[in-house]
């Protein structure tokens, strides 16, 4: 397995995503993690990852010394490297004038980390990689036994190596789509040069899964909270898988669920795997506990602190359950774990935590090392459908972050219907070129409700009533994300359907905006 040690970048976790592309295990740690934990992991390599917006002011930051008493390859990335070459007796020039974007960056001589990878080759024969740039501080002198690797004009010593101890070094992101080879150095780097074994692949991971959950459990009783999505569906269908009776599944409806949503967990759960579901309707404490307040921030605290109150309600029905399972995945334990305390937040989530504390229960979280995709592999090796795997992803408030400002039960009803239109036609309509339909080519889309009222005209009457807009992004982590070109064929349909079959609103307009500056919903 491959450790990643954490220095705070925003874009850590693709490098792990990229690792276990290569079927190859790997975790994240933060980069101050004890030299025994770090000996006690005795991984085949080890990543040191870039740091957050400016280095400057934590030029301090080090990797623990065990790392360089291992033995095993080490790959630096921009932080880094700068890092490495520090710790090792090279130079870094501190500065606060950043390079940013796109770049072209040299490869020098032979390495096993870049030999005959690149995108093209200039007339004088070099190779060449594009790739993505984002430092200020960089290497001015290479530490004892180094080689240069990659320079490019402004950064003179863009790569490193030191070839006999295993260490390598680039100041770009191999882990960022925008470095078109950066997957296949990666891959080289934890394959070839650190030889990891690529052996993490799901239908072994369930049966490790199943038996490790029984174990954990005995013959004690488990509750978990569905939501519907696609996390604590998978995992209930896991634990299922394991235990059967002795997990009961709550599904709490806040009112602020999608068109049918409740229908569909209860005919997938109950219908088909014969699990055990409570369904509560609690729509009313829900919307009772919004009314007045617009405030996103305060929307989203209320509805996490009532969905506990339901859930520990219903717990404690339950008096034989022990375990409190979630569907818990890898990104959300890193981002709300110690390694993410240097980023900044910008929207509280509220699907971590909270809620054993106040139950007193033990934590079961299956899906703990698992990236998304990992999760829907695993939720269709489990058998559940492609459609309900294959969603795009739904926030814990639903629909309350995307009525703007003060949700009712009008708004919510008129959301869900002009939503359920967008979405199926979404899946209807096929772009020709790849064959897919515009569903499985955007990775969210969704309607948002404004609660402001404009002027049409129907027929010979004057409308006086609501906008929506309609949301679609494409991105591969949500980190960032681009908004989606969708066919104007399609955006006229979608329209047309929403105005005259949704009385209640008639006026439709499309979010260009994408992310960042804005976010992917609209609070
Ligand atoms: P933003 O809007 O921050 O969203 O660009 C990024 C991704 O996170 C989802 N999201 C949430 N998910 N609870 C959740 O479980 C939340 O409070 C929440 N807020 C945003 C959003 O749908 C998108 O996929």
């Amino acid at each position: 397995k491959i450790l990643i040690l954490d220095f705070g970048s925003q874009v850590t976790q693709l490098i792990a995503r990229r690792v276990r592309e290569a079927n190859v295990y790997c975790e994240i740690h933060p980069n101050d993690v004890g030299e025994a934990f770090i000996r006690e992991f005795a991984p085949k390599g080890i990543i040191l990852s870039g740091s957050h917006a400016s280095t400057y002011e934590d030029h301090q930051l080090r990797a623990p010394q065990a790392v360089w008493d291992l033995g095993v390859p080490v790959l630096g990335i921009c932080y880094g490297m700068q890092t490495m070459a520090v710790q090792l007796g090279g130079k870094v020039e501190w500065s606060d004038h950043r390079e940013f974007g796109y770049a072209e960056v040299r490869a020098h001589g032979h390495t096993a980390l870049l030999q005959a990878i690149e995108d093209f080759s200039t007339a004088e024969g070099h190779g060449m990689l594009k790739v993505w740039m984002s430092h200020g501080d960089k290497v001015t002198e290479l530490p004892p036994g180094f080689k240069l690797m990659a320079s490019t004009p402004s950064c003179p010593i863009a790569g490193m190596a030191d070839e006999a101890r295993g260490y390598y070094a680039v100041q770009f992101h191999p882990e960022v789509t925008h470095t078109v080879q950066g997957t296949a150095l990666l891959r080289r780097f934890v394959l070839e040069i650190a030889k990891a074994k690529p052996d993490w692949v799901m239908k072994d991971y369930i049966t490790e899964a199943v038996a490790r959950i029984r174990e954990q459990v005995g013959d004690e009783e488990v509750i978990l909270g569905l939501s519907g999505g696609v996390d604590s569906s998978v995992a209930a269908a896991l634990i299922h898988r394991a235990i059967g009776d002795q997990l009961t599944c709550v599904f709490v409806d806040h009112g602020l669920l999608r068109q049918n949503e409740g229908q569909l967990v209860m005919d997938m759960f109950v219908g088909r795997l014969h699990a055990k579901v409570i369904h509560i309707d609690a729509s009313d404490q829900f919307l009772g506990q919004l009314t007045g307040e617009s405030d996103p921030e305060q929307k989203r605290k209320i509805i996490g602190r009532e969905f506990v109150e339901v859930f520990q309600a219903e717990a404690k029905k339950l008096s034989n359950a022990k375990w409190l399972a979630q569907g818990t995945i890898y990104p959300d334990v890193v981002e709300s774990g110690g390694t993410a305390s240097k980023k900044a937040t910008i929207k509280s989530h509220h699907n971590v935590g909270g809620l054993p504390k106040t139950l007193g229960l033990k934590l079961l979280e299956p899906l703990r090392e698992l990236f998304k995709d990992e999760v829907r592999e695993l939720g269709v090796a489990l058998g559940l459908p492609p459609e309900m795997v294959y969603r795009h992803p739904f926030p814990g408030p639903g629909l309350g972050v995307r009525i703007l400002g003060e949700v009712k039960r009008e708004y919510a009803d008129l959301l869900r219907r002009a939503d359920a239109i967008f979405i199926e036609e979404l899946r209807n309509t096929r772009d020709t070129a790849s064959g897919k339909t515009w569903y499985e080519l955007t990775s969210q889309a969704f309607v948002v409700f404004l609660p402001v009222k404009s002027v049409g005209v129907m027929g010979d009457g004057r409308t006086y009533d609501y906008v929506v807009a309609l949301r679609a992004v494409q991105t591969s982590d949500f980190m960032t994300a681009d908004w989606a070109e969708l066919p104007y064929s399609l955006l006229k349909k979608v329209s047309g359907r929403i105005i005259n079959e949704v009385r209640g609103i008639n006026r439709v307009a499309y979010d260009v905006s994408s992310k960042p500056p804005a976010t992917i919903e609209w609070e």
